[in-house]
């Protein structure tokens, strides 16, 4: 007997590979994008399009093109964040990283391709098109250069700057991961057509349980091992970056992954059947990948 949340992954799965399995000639870059999308991530994104969906009433499987859609993203962002140009790392995912089993070019076009499939994706719902249109906005919005790619200009500009303010670093964690996370619950809120008291309460828990996220991430990166990871262990130092961790310490970053966790759960109050999605936050604040 799986979990639900077990369900969704597999459902998650299901429906990116139907997207990744299209015939496609030539096919180099698609199989880039197989690659990279079944390396093994943890789909925490598409679990949060369909728990919201399904608390907000509505059926999860109505939101698996949103959710499959979310992760296509995840994934892109990921090739692209591994590039030399960017965070220069070998590994993700426990394997090498998708510039290194294909080659540059081909790793740029697979992100490419994956954001604009996730599109694709986002507008084969079978949903009122009012919602998909509602989901297509506020997506774009969360991962364009005022979400997610702002996020990752502010921390490649903050690359080798010491004694940054901790609310900048704050803002870059809000745009580069907290964007997409909270996206990833709006949507499924969006996908049941839930109330506003609902959407902000979606809101509130993907702002504060994506500032625990990206905290834990740079916990991670300066405790773990690589094998355990499955990324590179260090590179943050390595790389000059400016997280919570390299500039106030592991302890201090600890207490606010916590915090912001807390934050979170007090967010999901507002869904009265949300104790599988309270022990699924929490153990993502202990994880250990
Ligand atoms: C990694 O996200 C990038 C961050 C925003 C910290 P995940 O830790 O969710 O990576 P995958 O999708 O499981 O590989
Ligand atoms: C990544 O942050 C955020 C993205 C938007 C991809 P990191 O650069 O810390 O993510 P990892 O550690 O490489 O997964
Ligand atoms: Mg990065
Ligand atoms: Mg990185
Ligand atoms: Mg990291």
């Amino acid at each position: 007997m799986t979990n639900q949340f077990d369900e969704y992954v597999a459902a998650v799965d299901r429906t990116l590979r139907d997207f990744l399995s299209r015939p496609c000639d030539p096919d180099r870059v698609q199989r880039a994008m197989r690659y990279a999308a079944f390396a093994g991530g943890k789909r925490v994104r598409p679990v949060l399009t369909l728990e919201f969906s399904r608390l907000c009433g509505g059926d999860w499987r109505l939101a698996l093109p949103f959710a499959a859609g979310i992760e296509m993203v995840q994934t892109y962002s990921l090739i692209h964040d591994d590039l030399p140009c960017m965070d220069d790392a070998d590994l993700r995912r426990g394997k090498p990283a998708c510039h290194k089993a294909f080659d540059e070019a081909t790793a740029l076009l697979a992100g490419d391709a994956l954001l604009t499939m996730a599109f694709e994706a986002v507008a084969e719902a079978k949903l009122l098109p009012e919602r998909t249109v509602k989901a297509v906005s506020v997506f774009a919005r969360a991962i364009g250069v005022q979400g997610m790619i702002g996020g990752q200009e502010l921390d490649l500009a903050h690359e080798g700057v010491s004694g940054l303010p901790p609310e900048e670093i704050r803002k870059t964690n809000e745009k580069k991961t907290a964007a997409l996370l909270t996206a990833s619950c709006l949507l499924g809120v969006i996908a049941a057509g839930g109330s506003d008291a609902q959407y902000n309460a979606a809101r509130s828990y993907g702002y504060s349980l994506g500032l625990a996220f990206q905290l834990v991430d740079d916990i991670l990166d300066a405790t773990a091992t690589a094998e355990a990871l499955g990324k590179p262990v260090g590179s943050d130092r390595e790389n000059g970056k400016s997280t919570y961790v390299t500039a106030l310490g592991i302890e201090k970053a600890r207490e606010m992954a916590a915090h912001y966790t807390e934050q979170a759960l007090e967010a999901l109050s507002a869904f009265p059947d949300s104790g599988a999605l309270s022990a699924y936050t929490r153990s993502l604040l202990s994880r250990n990948k």
